[in-house]
């Protein structure tokens, strides 16, 4: 049986997994920084990949443990070298490069974004492609035709920020803490979405297949603190934060799941395949499964626990070993998006 080891070091998650051939994961270790960045509302990319050469190895030596997995066992290593904070992707690459050099292994390399979409592939048992691959998440908000696992084309993106930096943002203005999705979720089920009438940017332009949340943002600071700078999230009353938490959430699935259904329809395509960390939204997940239903398409979200950044995704290495996809240790890192 084939054994694969995967990392995961794009932004501010140090990860590694043993996956075997059949998809089977043998084991899954995160190490989160969560409370590295939270008093800066963001990753800052230097900490970051200081933090990841900290982790990489322990991190490392606990996924193949609790695998039961020995390192001349593997049949290959596989690491996430783009996209990502430029930083943090070279902490990965090297302990990967490091490992198939001692042990002569082949060097497999993972595309992150297209790993979010194979979390789904994982979770359904069976192939799921072609399918419109949707990837929404901290760095992200991408719509691709994913012709095959390995064959991404893209369909549209953001054109400024992506929809988890939103939730972030926001979170951070109501003093919610950092990461913001998940408090922002909390904090809205106690809230009325329909208090505060916010915009939904480019939902409309049905010419157009991609995203905005910049100006959200910006509605969202002027509708709580006026001119007011520095803004002052203490000053906020509760029901007034629950209100607009629900309100921002709101407009953010709804964007979402609009331009999920154009890429739908542009497509042809009856397979919706949803990743990334703000997939793990409880309410986006509810209305974009009944959206999905009422027309009739074939809906797979990421699993909650491989929506966030983690090395179990990186699975889709196996795809790429059956394929003879290796590279050689000239590897070297893509931060950008090459699409
Ligand atoms: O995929 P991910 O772990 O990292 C990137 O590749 O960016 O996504 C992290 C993002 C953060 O912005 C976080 O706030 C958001 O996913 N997120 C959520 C939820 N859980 C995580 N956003 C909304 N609701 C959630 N429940
Ligand atoms: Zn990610």
């Amino acid at each position: 049986m084939t054994l694969i080891l995967a990392l995961e070091s794009t932004c501010d998650e140090t990860a590694a997994a043993v996956i075997d051939g059949e998809l089977n994961v043998l084991s899954s270790v995160v190490a989160t920084q969560e409370e590295l960045h939270e008093r800066f509302g963001g990753v800052v990319p230097e900490i970051a990949s200081r933090a990841h050469i900290e982790r990489i190895l322990p991190v490392i030596d606990t996924a193949l443990s609790d695998a039961g997995v020995t390192l001349e066992q593997l049949d290959a290593v596989a690491v996430a070298n783009q996209p990502g904070l430029a930083g943090s992707l070279l902490v990965g690459l090297m302990a990967a490069k490091s490992l198939c050099l001692a042990l002569d292994k082949p060097l497999i390399a993972i595309d992150h974004l297209q790993a979010h979409v194979y979390a789904c592939r994982m979770a359904a048992g069976k192939d799921v492609f072609p399918c419109v691959g949707m990837i929404v998440s901290g760095g992200h908000s991408s719509l691709y035709h994913c012709h095959s696992p390995l064959e991404f084309e893209t369909l549209g993106g953001t054109i400024d920020d992506a929809a988890g930096e939103a939730f972030d943002k926001v979170a951070s203005m109501l003093g919610l803490g950092f990461p913001g999705g998940p408090a922002l979720q909390r904090t809205a089920e106690q809230g009325d979405a329909k208090r505060f009438r916010l915009p939904r940017p480019l939902l409309a332009d049905k010419d157009r297949l991609e995203f905005s949340f910049s100006g959200l943002k910006t509605a969202v600071r002027y509708e709580l603190f006026g001119p007011a700078n520095p803004v002052d999230s203490e000053q906020l009353d509760p029901q007034l934060i629950a209100d607009m938490a629900a309100s921002v959430q709101q407009a953010i699935i709804d964007c979402l799941i609009g331009k999920a259904l154009l890429a739908m329809k542009r497509t042809n395509l009856t397979r919706l395949c949803v990743g990334g960390g703000v997939a793990a939204n409880g309410p986006f997940r509810d209305q974009l499964e009944q959206a999905t239903e009422q027309n009739a398409y074939e809906l797979h979200l990421a699993p909650r626990s491989l929506c966030t950044d983690n090395a179990a995704m990186g699975a889709i290495a196996v795809e790429r070993f059956n394929a003879g996809l290796f590279e050689t240790l000239d590897l070297e890192i893509s931060p950008g998006l090459r699409r």
